[in-house]
């Protein structure tokens, strides 16, 4: 790719030899990807160059108010030793409307998915191959004016950082127990929730870390105004079958319009499924469990796929779903977007990009 230098490392990294012992985002590999934005040369110096720690100002704005946009997104490695991603412009799109809500400069779509594909093309040599694995990509733009008034920055770098991963929940593709978030909230109306802005994140940690002390492995959140409305879960949208009918809660100014949460409605529609994106609360949630017409809950994301739902803590309450199994609509779901994905299935819908 032209404009795209590239720096070689003096010695690579070992590479991980057990696939199944993976997790999620412990390993990076030997590259990155790095452009430097300036108010007077925009988005410049695009280069491939080693994996190695950032050299910043203790000034930098970023480190103190915030100003970071991120994603995520995958690559496989095919059956057939192909490599893919899964709807990387998508992500683009995203930061974009993202880095707009934070004040910094949108990137050029073309540019930057060709970027991309040219690091996960050197890097390929890490993507795995094992059951449920892949390379997970991470975008991030951060702000680099080293200045402490609270203003949006004149500078910023964006890095693509990688990294081979297993199961987003230690319990892999089985029911994970999710506790009902009623006291903390992580988004409010003309917020940034629906932004992939890190400070999203850092308000989540104390709720997280509550449900954990008590066996859950993640938290759905609910609306800061009434806290009735269902908004997510953890890093990743929520789902509900109720009486066979899949309904999933309406992007919003305060929920992240997942690509898998968007995909997973256009999928389950073309397998027929009836899928409503409307709002749901906790007590209609709760009064269909008591009513038996529960009949599934799952959370999609990148990170976490497809997560079904075994248990979920609601005040005092524990609903109990699918006698602890994985539900028949996350694991049809979880089989074709993965079999999609792997281009073990076809794929009718354009999503696979070919690197
Ligand atoms: C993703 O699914 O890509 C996410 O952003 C979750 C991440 C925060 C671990």
């Amino acid at each position: 790719m032209e404009n795209l230098r590239f720096e070689k490392r003096a010695e690579l990294k070992q590479k991980p030899t057990d696939e199944s012992s993976l997790g999620f985002g412990k390993l990076t590999t030997d590259y990155m990807l790095a452009i430097n934005y300036t108010g007077a040369k925009g988005w410049h110096d695009a280069r491939i160059v080693p994996y190695g720690p950032l050299s910043l100002d203790p000034a930098t704005s970023s480190l103190h108010y915030g100003q970071l946009i991120f994603e995520g997104l995958k690559a496989y490695k095919t059956g057939g030793g192909e490599i893919v991603m899964f709807r990387p412009r998508e992500n683009i799109k995203r930061m974009n409307t993202g880095l707009e809500r934070l004040c910094i400069p949108t990137l050029d779509e073309d540019f930057t998915l060709d970027a991309i594909r040219e690091l996960v093309n050197t890097e390929r040599g890490w993507i795995p191959s094992g059951d449920g694995t892949s390379l997970y990509i991470r975008p991030f733009i951060l702000a680099t004016d080293p200045v402490l008034g609270v203003t949006a920055s004149d500078s910023y770098l964006f890095l693509t950082i990688l990294s081979p991963v297993g199961s987003y929940y230690k319990e892999g593709m089985s029911p994970v127990r999710i506790f009902v978030e009623d006291k903390y909230t992580r988004a409010g109306a003309g917020g940034t929730g629906y932004a992939k802005c890190a400070g999203n994140y850092a308000g989540t940690m104390l709720a997280q870390k509550l449900a954990a002390a008590n066996g859950y492995a993640q938290v759905m959140w609910l609306d800061g105004k009434e806290r009735r409305y269902v908004e997510e879960i953890g890093t990743s949208n929520a789902f509900f079958v109720i009486s066979g009918e899949v309904i999933t809660p309406p992007t919003s100014e305060t929920i992240l319009a997942g690509i898998t949460r968007k995909s997973s409605v256009e999928l389950l529609r073309s397998l027929g499924y009836t899928v409503t994106e409307r709002p749901i609360t906790t007590d209609e949630v709760y009064d269909a469990y008591k009513a038996g017409r529960l009949d599934e809950a799952f959370a999609t994301g990148t990170a976490a796929v497809v997560s079904p739902i075994g248990e979920l803590g609601w005040k005092d309450e524990v609903m109990k779903l699918t006698g602890g199994k994985i539900g028949k609509v996350a694991q049809t779901l979880y089989d074709e977007l993965t079999g999609i994905q792997l281009c073990k299935k076809a794929d009718p819908f354009g999503w696979v990009y070919r690197v």
